[in-house]
């Protein structure tokens, strides 16, 4: 596999990266902070020396004058990518978004308008070569409207949707989607507030996405067990989900 993921050097998709470089593949990480980025690489390099192809090229979800450079370097870099990734996202509760417009216009452009915009110059790359896989990273919070995460979880949601869309059109073609929902999983994004049952570690959900990307499954839930609590939350009618705080 020649990967590019988004978001690699922080939780989820850090723990991606190294899984995919542990077993050989080769990768590319695209984000925003040098350091973070440089640092992250030679993390993973450290690790598994035998890899020549672990590389990093700045991009910003916030700026997607940034996302065609990004992705043909990342394309020169690997001699051609079959995989694209995208872990990168915002986070923030519902009472800072509520207090906050203009930090919802940012959440839910990058969640939802630019993590679009990168796949299609993903998928548009990915089909002119026969196909490969495009990952992104939805939630359970975009399975129902729910009030703590009314806002974050609507970017969710909407891409969610896409990423069926995308199954739908373009699995013929040789375009494998898989959209990852995640539920809580211990991270520097869900740093200070209080796990849930059922919680994550990145290392175990990166295991599950790798795994779900291997057999081409187009939605898995991560752990496992949030595909059994969604399956019950959807089926809750609307006065239930009004008493309740889920
Ligand atoms: N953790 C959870 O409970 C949970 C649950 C459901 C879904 N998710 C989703 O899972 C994905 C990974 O989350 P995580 O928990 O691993 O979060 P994380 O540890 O905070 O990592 C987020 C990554 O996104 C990068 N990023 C943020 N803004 C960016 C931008 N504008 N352009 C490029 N990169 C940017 C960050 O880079 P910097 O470190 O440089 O800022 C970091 O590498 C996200 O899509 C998140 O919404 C997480």
């Amino acid at each position: 596999m020649k990967a590019v993921i988004v978001g690699a050097t922080s939780g989820i998709g850090r723990a991606i990266a190294r899984r995919l470089a542990e077993r050989g593949d080769s990768v590319v990480i695209l984000g925003i902070n040098e350091e973070d980025l440089q640092r992250s690489a030679a993390d993973v390099a450290s690790r598994h020396p035998s890899q020549t192809n672990f590389g990093y090229v700045l991009c910003d979800l916030e700026r997607p004058e940034t996302f065609a450079p990004a992705l043909d370097a990342a394309d020169a870099a690997l001699g051609g990518f079959d995989t694209v990734i995208v872990t990168a996202a915002m986070y923030a509760t519902q009472d800072e978004l509520e207090d906050d417009v203009e930090l919802v216009r940012r959440l839910c452009t990058v969640n939802f308008a630019h993590t679009i915009v990168f796949c299609e110059h993903a998928r548009k790359r990915l089909l002119a070569r026969g196909g490969g896989t495009l990952v992104a990273i939805s939630s359970v919070a975009g399975d129902r409207g729910r009030k703590p995460v009314a806002i974050y979880g609507a970017g969710k949601a909407g891409l969610a949707r896409y990423l069926e869309a995308l199954d739908h059109k373009f699995h013929a073609a040789g375009l494998t989607v898989v959209c990852v929902k995640p539920g809580f999983v211990k991270t520097p994004m869900t740093a200070g507030l209080k796990p849930p049952p059922f919680a994550g570690e990145p290392d175990g959900v990166a295991a599950d996405i790798i795994r779900a990307m291997d057999r081409k499954k187009p939605v898995v839930y991560t752990p496992g067990i949030w595909a059994l609590v969604m399956l019950v939350i959807r089926w809750l009618p609307r006065f239930v989900m009004r008493k309740i705080n889920f």
